[in-house]
């Protein structure tokens, strides 16, 4: 196993770990991204498995104990099952996350006690600023939520947009289809009648960039992305919708 290291934004890194193994014959991209500021902060902490060498390409950008900052989109093992590993070679730092999801989980199973960030709330972490928005159940878990890092206009993703494949760290190209493709596969998201407007209200960031955790990330066109994905998913509730009328009748109650 090899984490490619790419820098995605000014002072952006995206650590990618490729596990062909995982939805062959295309394969599956486990990516890490490290915001370099005064104060670091590294989004995802990965596998278990997946410490050694995630945390050795962490180590050719800056020293392990120089990490403040450790946050992710939700409490899945890919997202954090490191966590307690990273909090061992890097004592300065400490999770950041949400309200839901310390209280539902994190203050149990992080080693040092989270931050709690409301939503909205911004950290500056000297020459780079990240925002945390909530984001119950997109993609899933009622814990989950976003980082904004306004300085470069990157939107931490997490699991938004999961492709498969070993493609180029970021790319000007769609993502969508690719999105589309593999949720049809995986069917990973929580399907609410919110998710597609939760997913359009991220445009409304303006970011430049999305940082995907699954797949390349994007530089371009990112609102329009977000839009189309979030238009995909409401088209799936009213898909879904017509189904049950056709099986139960409207307005069955
Ligand atoms: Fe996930
Ligand atoms: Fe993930």
């Amino acid at each position: 196993m090899e984490t490619k290291i790419d820098e995605i934004a000014e002072g952006v890194f995206r650590l990618s770990t490729f596990v062909p193994e995982i939805a062959p014959p295309a394969g599956f991209t486990f990516n890490q991204f490290l915001l370099m500021a005064d104060e670091p902060l590294l989004f995802h902490c990965g596998f278990r498995g997946m410490f050694p060498t995630a945390s050795a390409a962490v180590a050719r950008l800056l020293p392990l104990e120089r990490l403040r900052w450790i946050s992710f989109g939700h409490v899945e093992a890919d997202e954090c099952g490191a966590m307690n590993q990273w909090l061992a070679v890097a004592p300065n730092a400490q999770v950041a996350h949400g309200q839901t999801a310390c209280m539902v989980s994190l203050n149990d199973l992080s080693d040092c006690a989270p931050r709690i960030l409301g939503d909205g709330e911004v950290v500056d972490l000297g020459g780079k600023r990240v925002r945390y928005i909530d984001t119950a159940h997109v993609p899933h878990g009622w814990e989950a939520g976003i980082l904004y890092e306004e300085v470069t206009g990157t939107l931490l993703c997490g699991d938004l947009f999961s492709h498969t494949g070993n493609g180029p760290a970021v790319v000007d190209t769609d993502i969508v289809g690719p999105a589309i493709a593999a949720e049809e596969m995986f069917l990973s998201s929580s399907l609410t009648p919110t998710t597609g407007r939760t997913i359009r209200g991220l445009a409304e960031l303006a970011p430049r960039t999305l940082a995907l955790m699954h797949g390349s990330s994007l530089s371009g066109r990112a609102g329009d992305a977000l839009v189309n994905l979030g238009d995909y998913y409401d088209q799936r509730v009213r898909r879904t919708l017509a189904e049950l009328d056709a099986a139960f009748g409207e307005n069955p109650a």
